[in-house]
């Protein structure tokens, strides 16, 4: 066999510790799903199988084993806490694509390009109330507080990022705002909740916490590289959907800024004229490559690995050792995934 780079070797000896977690994720969710949609209307069973079971990388319940694990906590009750914070992740997918106009999600048409948007709406409602309903169970109102937060936060996010878009001079700061709304408190809330699971202290719960917004806004800027730079084949989503959606996301804030007078102004007009923007998605990535919004980005998501990791030196004693680096090969994954 070819001679794997270090970041490979890394890579997979992260999936080999995670699989049997992410595989008891799939088991209980399954479990889950066929239980309370027993007597459920076909289609619905039919779109949360289709929209959950595809391959989803499972980041939110891992997060919430691990940090459970990580302060202690042995029991697999966990298990069922965590498949809530993948319900609610799907169910803000299903959403998030009729809202985006998404027709591919994880590599095949999105739920609402598959069954339409009643059937993506419908089957998010679901989802969401069902998360809630587990939470409720097993963290009660403190979790929920926890939860809810996050939720509102996505919806605050989403819609601050709706605001904007077409705003050539969204600030970094409101970039930042819309990311840690819509994609950081939840991954936040996570590893809080997994925490709280755990019983651990309000430090470590608030350790955790710090350590899942770093991770999560560093995880949402690589999705917005992945956006412009990523093969569909991998991330299972199309290419270049921010830019035909106007999104100002960080690569484009960042070029706009950097650009000249000239080359600030053609990258407008291929964003903001509807034909240009149709056929210059190219150009444009170009443009933001020349001006340094690719690597500046990146630069950004590995200044924030690197501070959430940080936080994470309070877990110092041995036990917590094996969960630490797991949560440290997480980091790195997400600054190198390409899917
Ligand atoms: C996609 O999340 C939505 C974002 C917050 C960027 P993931 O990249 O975790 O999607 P799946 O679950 O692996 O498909
Ligand atoms: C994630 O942002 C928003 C969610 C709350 C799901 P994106 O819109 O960038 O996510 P993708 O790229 O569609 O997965
Ligand atoms: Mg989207
Ligand atoms: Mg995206």
């Amino acid at each position: 066999m070819e001679s794997a780079t270090q970041a490979e070797r890394s890579k997979q000896q992260l999936m080999a510790a995670i699989a049997p977690e992410v595989e008891k994720i799939e088991q209980v969710m399954r479990h889950d799903l066929q239980e309370t949609l027993a007597g459920a209307d076909p289609l619905l069973v039919e779109i949360l199988d289709y929209g959950i079971f595809n391959g989803g990388k499972r980041l939110r319940p891992l997060l919430v084993v691990l940090a459970s694990r990580l302060c202690g906590f042995s029991s697999d009750s966990i298990y069922g806490l965590a498949i809530a914070f993948e319900y609610l992740h799907a169910a803000t997918l299903f959403h998030d694509d009729v809202i985006d106009r998404a027709d591919m999600r994880r590599g095949k048409p999105s739920v609402n390009k598959q069954f339409g948007e009643v059937a993506a709406i419908l089957g998010g409602d679901f989802l969401h109330s069902r998360s809630m309903l587990l939470v409720g169970k097993y963290v009660g109102a403190r979790g929920l507080t926890i939860f809810c937060n996050a939720t509102n936060a996505m919806v605050d996010g989403e819609f601050l990022q709706l605001r904007n878009a077409r705003n050539s001079n969204l600030s970094i700061d409101d970039y930042y705002s819309v990311v840690r709304g819509k994609t950081a408190l939840l991954l936040a809330a996570t590893c809080e909740i997994g925490a709280l699971a755990a019983g651990a202290t309000s430090r470590q719960q608030e350790v955790l916490q710090q350590y899942g917004l770093g991770l999560g806004t560093a995880f949402q800027i690589i999705d917005d590289l992945l956006d412009y730079q990523g093969d569909a084949g991998k991330t299972g989503k199309a290419v270049g959907n921010d830019f035909q959606e106007e999104k100002m996301t960080l690569p484009l804030i960042l070029a706009l800024q950097n650009a000249g007078d000239e080359e600030r102004k053609r990258l407008l007009f291929l964003l903001e004229d509807e034909e240009a923007r149709k056929n210059g998605f190219e150009e444009a990535s170009a443009l933001i490559a020349k001006n340094n919004g690719f690597s500046l980005s990146r630069s950004q998501a590995e200044e924030l690995v690197a501070d959430a990791l940080a936080g994470l030196e309070s877990f110092s004693d041995a036990s917590s050792l094996p969960f630490v680096t797991i949560l440290h090969a997480l980091a790195s994954y997400v600054l190198s995934r390409e899917k």
